[in-house]
Protein backbone atom coordinates (compact mmCIF):
# COMPACT_ATOMS: atom_id res chain seq x y z
CA UNK A 1 0.00 0.00 0.00
CA UNK A 2 1.62 3.35 -1.03
CA UNK A 3 1.66 6.10 1.87
CA UNK A 4 -1.21 8.58 1.34
CA UNK A 5 1.25 11.12 0.97
CA UNK A 6 3.13 9.60 -2.04
CA UNK A 7 -0.08 8.97 -3.74
CA UNK A 8 -0.85 12.20 -3.15
CA UNK A 9 1.56 13.66 -5.16
CA UNK A 10 0.95 11.28 -8.11
CA UNK A 11 -2.65 11.97 -8.00
CA UNK A 12 -2.02 16.01 -8.50
CA UNK A 13 0.79 15.26 -11.38
CA UNK A 14 -1.28 13.11 -13.27
CA UNK A 15 -3.78 15.81 -12.55
CA UNK A 16 -1.66 18.51 -13.85
CA UNK A 17 -0.39 16.60 -16.93
CA UNK A 18 -4.08 15.79 -18.26
CA UNK A 19 -3.99 19.29 -18.89
CA UNK A 20 -7.71 19.58 -18.76
CA UNK A 21 -9.20 21.27 -21.28
CA UNK A 22 -11.41 23.68 -19.71
CA UNK A 23 -14.36 25.73 -20.26
CA UNK A 24 -13.58 29.31 -19.70
CA UNK A 25 -15.09 29.48 -16.39
CA UNK A 26 -18.07 31.51 -15.13
CA UNK A 27 -18.89 31.78 -19.33
CA UNK A 28 -22.12 29.73 -19.85
CA UNK A 29 -22.55 29.05 -23.53
CA UNK A 30 -25.67 30.67 -24.96
CA UNK A 31 -28.90 29.39 -26.05
CA UNK A 32 -31.25 27.11 -24.09
CA UNK A 33 -29.63 24.42 -21.59
CA UNK A 34 -29.41 21.05 -22.12
CA UNK A 35 -31.14 18.35 -19.98
CA UNK A 36 -28.24 17.38 -17.85
CA UNK A 37 -28.88 13.73 -17.82
CA UNK A 38 -28.85 13.88 -21.72
CA UNK A 39 -25.64 15.20 -22.33
CA UNK A 40 -23.87 13.79 -19.11
CA UNK A 41 -21.42 11.04 -19.14
CA UNK A 42 -21.66 10.08 -15.78
CA UNK A 43 -25.10 10.05 -13.99
CA UNK A 44 -26.39 13.20 -12.25
CA UNK A 45 -28.43 13.11 -9.12
CA UNK A 46 -30.77 14.85 -6.90
CA UNK A 47 -32.47 14.16 -3.62
CA UNK A 48 -36.14 13.18 -3.31
CA UNK A 49 -38.55 12.95 -0.81
CA UNK A 50 -42.36 11.14 -1.00
CA UNK A 51 -43.81 14.42 0.18
CA UNK A 52 -42.72 15.56 -3.38
CA UNK A 53 -44.12 13.72 -5.11
CA UNK A 54 -47.17 15.19 -5.39
CA UNK A 55 -45.38 18.67 -6.24
CA UNK A 56 -45.84 17.82 -10.20
CA UNK A 57 -43.76 20.54 -11.47
CA UNK A 58 -40.65 19.17 -10.04
CA UNK A 59 -41.32 15.68 -10.69
CA UNK A 60 -40.98 16.85 -14.46
CA UNK A 61 -37.86 18.90 -13.68
CA UNK A 62 -35.92 15.56 -12.04
CA UNK A 63 -37.51 13.06 -14.53
CA UNK A 64 -35.43 15.72 -17.97
CA UNK A 65 -32.70 16.25 -15.89
CA UNK A 66 -31.30 13.55 -13.45
CA UNK A 67 -30.41 9.95 -13.76
CA UNK A 68 -30.16 8.93 -10.35
CA UNK A 69 -31.95 10.03 -6.90
CA UNK A 70 -30.87 10.04 -3.30
CA UNK A 71 -33.96 9.34 -0.54
CA UNK A 72 -33.11 12.31 0.87
CA UNK A 73 -34.82 11.32 4.63
CA UNK A 74 -36.73 7.89 3.80
CA UNK A 75 -34.08 5.73 4.00
CA UNK A 76 -32.10 7.56 7.35
CA UNK A 77 -32.41 5.41 10.69
CA UNK A 78 -34.31 8.12 12.10
CA UNK A 79 -37.07 7.64 9.76
CA UNK A 80 -37.00 3.57 9.51
CA UNK A 81 -37.12 2.88 13.24
CA UNK A 82 -40.53 3.39 14.64
CA UNK A 83 -40.94 3.96 18.33
CA UNK A 84 -41.75 0.26 18.89
CA UNK A 85 -38.59 -1.07 17.03
CA UNK A 86 -40.42 -2.13 13.82
CA UNK A 87 -38.65 -0.69 10.57
CA UNK A 88 -41.30 1.18 7.90
CA UNK A 89 -39.94 0.28 4.66
CA UNK A 90 -42.69 1.70 3.02
CA UNK A 91 -41.66 5.43 1.86
CA UNK A 92 -38.59 4.37 0.39
CA UNK A 93 -40.37 1.47 -1.47
CA UNK A 94 -41.68 4.42 -2.91
CA UNK A 95 -38.71 5.90 -3.79
CA UNK A 96 -37.03 2.72 -5.34
CA UNK A 97 -40.51 2.13 -7.36
CA UNK A 98 -40.61 5.46 -8.47
CA UNK A 99 -37.09 5.56 -9.75
CA UNK A 100 -37.23 2.13 -11.31
CA UNK A 101 -40.46 3.34 -13.72
CA UNK A 102 -37.90 6.03 -15.03
CA UNK A 103 -34.83 4.17 -15.69
CA UNK A 104 -33.11 6.38 -12.59
CA UNK A 105 -30.67 4.51 -10.41
CA UNK A 106 -30.87 5.34 -6.77
CA UNK A 107 -28.13 5.89 -4.12
CA UNK A 108 -28.99 4.84 -0.54
CA UNK A 109 -28.56 7.22 2.37
CA UNK A 110 -27.22 6.77 4.99
CA UNK A 111 -27.09 3.16 6.89
CA UNK A 112 -24.92 4.83 10.36
CA UNK A 113 -24.94 8.11 10.74
CA UNK A 114 -23.33 9.77 14.30
CA UNK A 115 -26.95 12.15 14.29
CA UNK A 116 -29.39 9.17 14.95
CA UNK A 117 -29.86 5.86 17.08
CA UNK A 118 -32.34 4.67 18.76
CA UNK A 119 -33.76 3.39 21.76
CA UNK A 120 -33.23 -0.22 20.73
CA UNK A 121 -29.45 0.16 20.59
CA UNK A 122 -29.24 3.14 23.99
CA UNK A 123 -30.63 0.11 25.60
CA UNK A 124 -27.77 -2.45 24.85
CA UNK A 125 -25.02 -0.39 24.96
CA UNK A 126 -23.66 -1.80 28.08
CA UNK A 127 -23.62 -5.27 26.10
CA UNK A 128 -21.18 -5.80 23.39
CA UNK A 129 -22.04 -8.58 22.07
CA UNK A 130 -25.87 -7.94 22.00
CA UNK A 131 -25.04 -4.26 20.41
CA UNK A 132 -23.11 -5.97 17.59
CA UNK A 133 -25.75 -8.29 17.12
CA UNK A 134 -28.49 -5.58 16.64
CA UNK A 135 -25.99 -3.32 14.52
CA UNK A 136 -25.50 -5.84 12.08
CA UNK A 137 -28.78 -6.59 12.16
CA UNK A 138 -30.46 -3.38 11.66
CA UNK A 139 -27.45 -2.88 8.41
CA UNK A 140 -28.51 -6.04 6.87
CA UNK A 141 -32.68 -5.71 7.22
CA UNK A 142 -32.13 -2.28 5.63
CA UNK A 143 -29.34 -3.10 3.07
CA UNK A 144 -30.55 -6.69 1.61
CA UNK A 145 -34.75 -4.95 1.60
CA UNK A 146 -33.35 -3.40 -1.86
CA UNK A 147 -30.41 -5.51 -2.93
CA UNK A 148 -29.64 -5.39 -6.11
CA UNK A 149 -31.25 -2.02 -6.64
CA UNK A 150 -29.39 0.32 -5.00
CA UNK A 151 -26.41 1.34 -7.25
CA UNK A 152 -24.20 2.82 -3.73
CA UNK A 153 -24.88 3.15 -0.18
CA UNK A 154 -24.06 5.27 2.13
CA UNK A 155 -22.79 3.61 4.25
CA UNK A 156 -21.51 5.21 7.47
CA UNK A 157 -21.87 9.74 7.17
CA UNK A 158 -20.29 12.11 8.23
CA UNK A 159 -17.92 10.13 10.51
CA UNK A 160 -15.25 13.57 11.59
CA UNK A 161 -15.89 15.92 14.01
CA UNK A 162 -17.44 19.07 12.70
CA UNK A 163 -13.90 21.15 11.89
CA UNK A 164 -11.58 17.46 11.40
CA UNK A 165 -9.67 17.69 15.09
CA UNK A 166 -10.88 14.11 15.93
CA UNK A 167 -13.30 11.81 15.00
CA UNK A 168 -17.15 11.62 16.28
CA UNK A 169 -17.71 10.45 19.58
CA UNK A 170 -21.23 8.89 19.40
CA UNK A 171 -23.14 5.58 20.24
CA UNK A 172 -21.62 3.75 17.50
CA UNK A 173 -18.22 4.76 18.37
CA UNK A 174 -18.46 4.51 21.96
CA UNK A 175 -19.82 0.84 22.27
CA UNK A 176 -17.79 -0.37 18.80
CA UNK A 177 -14.47 1.81 18.55
CA UNK A 178 -13.53 4.79 16.54
CA UNK A 179 -12.96 2.51 13.84
CA UNK A 180 -14.76 -0.26 14.83
CA UNK A 181 -18.46 0.94 14.00
CA UNK A 182 -16.94 1.86 10.38
CA UNK A 183 -15.69 -1.70 9.85
CA UNK A 184 -18.45 -3.43 11.16
CA UNK A 185 -21.05 -1.45 9.00
CA UNK A 186 -19.32 -1.94 5.88
CA UNK A 187 -18.33 -5.67 6.11
CA UNK A 188 -22.65 -5.86 7.43
CA UNK A 189 -23.51 -3.95 4.12
CA UNK A 190 -20.97 -6.10 1.99
CA UNK A 191 -22.76 -9.42 3.59
CA UNK A 192 -26.36 -8.21 2.54
CA UNK A 193 -25.87 -6.39 -0.78
CA UNK A 194 -22.82 -7.24 -2.49
CA UNK A 195 -23.29 -5.74 -5.56
CA UNK A 196 -23.70 -2.17 -4.15
CA UNK A 197 -21.57 0.44 -3.86
CA UNK A 198 -20.26 1.04 -0.28
CA UNK A 199 -19.06 4.81 0.32
CA UNK A 200 -18.01 6.43 3.68
CA UNK A 201 -19.81 10.02 2.91
CA UNK A 202 -18.50 13.93 4.84
CA UNK A 203 -18.61 17.48 3.98
CA UNK A 204 -16.41 20.27 4.26
CA UNK A 205 -13.87 18.17 2.55
CA UNK A 206 -12.97 21.84 0.40
CA UNK A 207 -13.52 24.34 2.62
CA UNK A 208 -11.32 22.61 5.81
CA UNK A 209 -7.99 20.48 4.69
CA UNK A 210 -7.60 19.37 8.30
CA UNK A 211 -11.12 18.01 8.13
CA UNK A 212 -9.74 16.52 4.90
CA UNK A 213 -6.66 15.01 6.26
CA UNK A 214 -8.12 13.74 8.92
CA UNK A 215 -10.36 12.15 6.85
CA UNK A 216 -8.09 10.75 4.01
CA UNK A 217 -5.94 9.20 6.94
CA UNK A 218 -9.25 7.45 8.70
CA UNK A 219 -9.70 5.72 4.90
CA UNK A 220 -6.21 4.78 4.90
CA UNK A 221 -6.29 3.22 8.23
CA UNK A 222 -9.73 1.37 7.65
CA UNK A 223 -8.84 0.08 4.04
CA UNK A 224 -5.41 -0.90 5.94
CA UNK A 225 -8.01 -3.26 8.43
CA UNK A 226 -9.86 -5.00 5.30
CA UNK A 227 -13.31 -2.23 5.31
CA UNK A 228 -14.82 -2.87 2.00
CA UNK A 229 -14.94 0.90 1.10
CA UNK A 230 -15.64 1.18 -2.53
CA UNK A 231 -16.28 4.75 -2.81
CA UNK A 232 -15.68 8.34 -0.90
CA UNK A 233 -19.04 10.89 -1.33
CA UNK A 234 -18.19 14.13 -0.61
CA UNK A 235 -21.14 16.03 0.20
CA UNK A 236 -19.88 19.45 -1.22
CA UNK A 237 -22.15 21.74 0.39
CA UNK A 238 -19.46 24.62 -0.73
CA UNK A 239 -20.77 28.52 -1.15
CA UNK A 240 -19.14 30.87 -4.09
CA UNK A 241 -16.74 33.04 -2.28
CA UNK A 242 -13.93 29.53 -2.06
CA UNK A 243 -10.57 31.04 -3.22
CA UNK A 244 -9.90 29.29 -6.48
CA UNK A 245 -8.04 26.42 -6.92
CA UNK A 246 -9.16 24.91 -3.27
CA UNK A 247 -11.98 23.05 -4.72
CA UNK A 248 -9.13 20.86 -7.45
CA UNK A 249 -6.64 20.75 -4.92
CA UNK A 250 -9.70 18.51 -2.88
CA UNK A 251 -10.90 16.64 -5.72
CA UNK A 252 -7.15 15.30 -6.14
CA UNK A 253 -6.62 14.25 -2.54
CA UNK A 254 -10.13 12.32 -2.47
CA UNK A 255 -9.23 11.13 -5.62
CA UNK A 256 -5.61 9.66 -4.25
CA UNK A 257 -7.06 6.15 -3.46
CA UNK A 258 -7.93 5.45 -6.83
CA UNK A 259 -11.59 5.10 -5.43
CA UNK A 260 -14.75 6.05 -7.34
CA UNK A 261 -15.77 9.74 -5.86
CA UNK A 262 -19.65 10.68 -5.51
CA UNK A 263 -20.06 14.40 -5.64
CA UNK A 264 -23.10 13.23 -3.04
CA UNK A 265 -24.84 16.31 -1.79
CA UNK A 266 -24.00 19.72 -4.05
CA UNK A 267 -25.36 23.33 -3.61
CA UNK A 268 -23.18 26.28 -3.82
CA UNK A 269 -24.22 29.24 -1.56
CA UNK A 270 -24.13 32.81 -2.15
CA UNK A 271 -21.92 34.53 0.13
CA UNK A 272 -21.06 37.78 -1.68
CA UNK A 273 -22.24 41.44 -0.89
CA UNK A 274 -22.28 42.31 -4.33
CA UNK A 275 -26.19 41.61 -5.76
CA UNK A 276 -27.19 38.47 -7.52
CA UNK A 277 -25.35 39.09 -11.18
CA UNK A 278 -22.38 39.00 -8.91
CA UNK A 279 -23.11 36.00 -6.94
CA UNK A 280 -24.65 33.92 -10.03
CA UNK A 281 -21.01 34.90 -11.89
CA UNK A 282 -18.82 33.49 -8.60
CA UNK A 283 -21.43 30.48 -8.57
CA UNK A 284 -21.20 29.69 -11.73
CA UNK A 285 -16.88 30.51 -11.50
CA UNK A 286 -17.40 27.66 -8.52
CA UNK A 287 -19.10 24.88 -10.03
CA UNK A 288 -17.06 25.45 -13.32
CA UNK A 289 -13.79 24.41 -11.16
CA UNK A 290 -15.22 21.90 -9.43
CA UNK A 291 -17.17 19.86 -12.63
CA UNK A 292 -14.11 20.30 -14.72
CA UNK A 293 -11.99 19.00 -11.62
CA UNK A 294 -14.30 15.81 -11.25
CA UNK A 295 -14.47 15.01 -14.80
CA UNK A 296 -10.97 15.33 -15.39
CA UNK A 297 -10.75 11.97 -13.07
CA UNK A 298 -10.52 8.60 -14.38
CA UNK A 299 -13.99 7.44 -15.98
CA UNK A 300 -14.32 4.53 -13.00
CA UNK A 301 -13.64 7.36 -10.36
CA UNK A 302 -16.55 9.32 -11.58
CA UNK A 303 -19.30 7.90 -9.40
CA UNK A 304 -21.99 10.77 -9.60
CA UNK A 305 -22.84 14.22 -9.51
CA UNK A 306 -25.50 14.92 -7.03
CA UNK A 307 -27.42 17.62 -6.21
CA UNK A 308 -29.22 18.34 -2.68
CA UNK A 309 -32.12 19.72 -4.28
CA UNK A 310 -32.92 21.16 -7.97
CA UNK A 311 -34.65 23.81 -7.29
CA UNK A 312 -33.85 26.91 -4.81
CA UNK A 313 -37.18 26.83 -2.48
CA UNK A 314 -36.37 22.44 -2.20
CA UNK A 315 -33.17 23.33 -0.55
CA UNK A 316 -32.89 22.38 2.67
CA UNK A 317 -30.59 25.74 3.50
CA UNK A 318 -33.92 27.44 3.02
CA UNK A 319 -34.73 26.56 6.68
CA UNK A 320 -33.18 27.90 9.92
CA UNK A 321 -30.94 27.41 11.12
CA UNK A 322 -29.28 27.39 7.25
CA UNK A 323 -30.99 30.29 5.99
CA UNK A 324 -28.30 33.03 7.12
CA UNK A 325 -28.05 34.41 4.11
CA UNK A 326 -31.17 36.46 2.80
CA UNK A 327 -31.25 35.76 -1.36
CA UNK A 328 -29.54 32.94 -1.48
CA UNK A 329 -29.99 30.49 -4.54
CA UNK A 330 -27.93 27.62 -4.00
CA UNK A 331 -29.09 24.98 -6.14
CA UNK A 332 -29.08 24.13 -10.03
CA UNK A 333 -32.84 25.55 -10.90
CA UNK A 334 -34.77 28.56 -10.17
CA UNK A 335 -38.22 28.20 -8.34
CA UNK A 336 -40.21 28.30 -12.13
CA UNK A 337 -37.32 25.66 -12.68
CA UNK A 338 -35.36 27.49 -14.94
CA UNK A 339 -31.46 26.92 -15.28
CA UNK A 340 -28.83 28.82 -13.72
CA UNK A 341 -26.36 30.50 -15.44
CA UNK A 342 -24.28 27.69 -13.26
CA UNK A 343 -26.73 25.14 -14.69
CA UNK A 344 -25.29 25.73 -18.67
CA UNK A 345 -21.66 25.60 -17.60
CA UNK A 346 -21.90 22.39 -16.03
CA UNK A 347 -23.78 20.92 -19.16
CA UNK A 348 -21.62 22.12 -21.21
CA UNK A 349 -18.62 20.69 -19.37
CA UNK A 350 -20.22 17.16 -18.87
CA UNK A 351 -21.02 17.59 -22.79
CA UNK A 352 -17.54 18.21 -23.50
CA UNK A 353 -16.40 15.11 -21.85
CA UNK A 354 -18.69 12.44 -23.80
C1 LIG B 1 -30.66 17.02 5.62
C2 LIG B 1 -32.01 17.18 4.93
O1 LIG B 1 -31.82 17.82 3.67
C3 LIG B 1 -32.95 17.97 5.82
O2 LIG B 1 -34.23 18.06 5.21
C4 LIG B 1 -33.06 17.29 7.18
O3 LIG B 1 -33.87 18.08 8.01
C5 LIG B 1 -31.67 17.10 7.79
O4 LIG B 1 -30.81 16.38 6.89
N1 LIG B 1 -25.70 16.07 5.16
C6 LIG B 1 -26.39 14.94 4.95
C7 LIG B 1 -27.84 14.97 4.67
O5 LIG B 1 -25.79 13.86 4.82
O6 LIG B 1 -28.52 13.78 5.08
C8 LIG B 1 -28.48 16.17 5.31
O7 LIG B 1 -29.81 16.23 4.84
C9 LIG B 1 -27.71 17.44 4.94
C10 LIG B 1 -26.29 17.35 5.42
Amino acid sequence: MQTLDRRLFLTSAAFLMAGCDQVARGKPPGGPVPPLRSVSPIPVGCCLRTDQFADKALIRLLSRNFSQITPEWEMKMSYLIRPNGQLRFDAADRLIAFAHDRKMAVHGHALIWYKYDAPQFQRLAKDRTAFLAAYRAYITQVASRWKGRIRGWDVVNEPVENMGGSLRDCLWSRVLGEDGYIVEAFEAASRADPKALLFINEYSLEKIPAKRKTFLQLIERLLKKGAKIGGIGTQTHIRNDMPRGQISAAIRDLASFGLPLHISELDISFRLRGGLATNLDAQTETASELVEAFMALPEKQRYALSFWGARDKDSWLMQPPFNDFPGNQPLPFTNDGNPKPMTAAIAEILRQHR
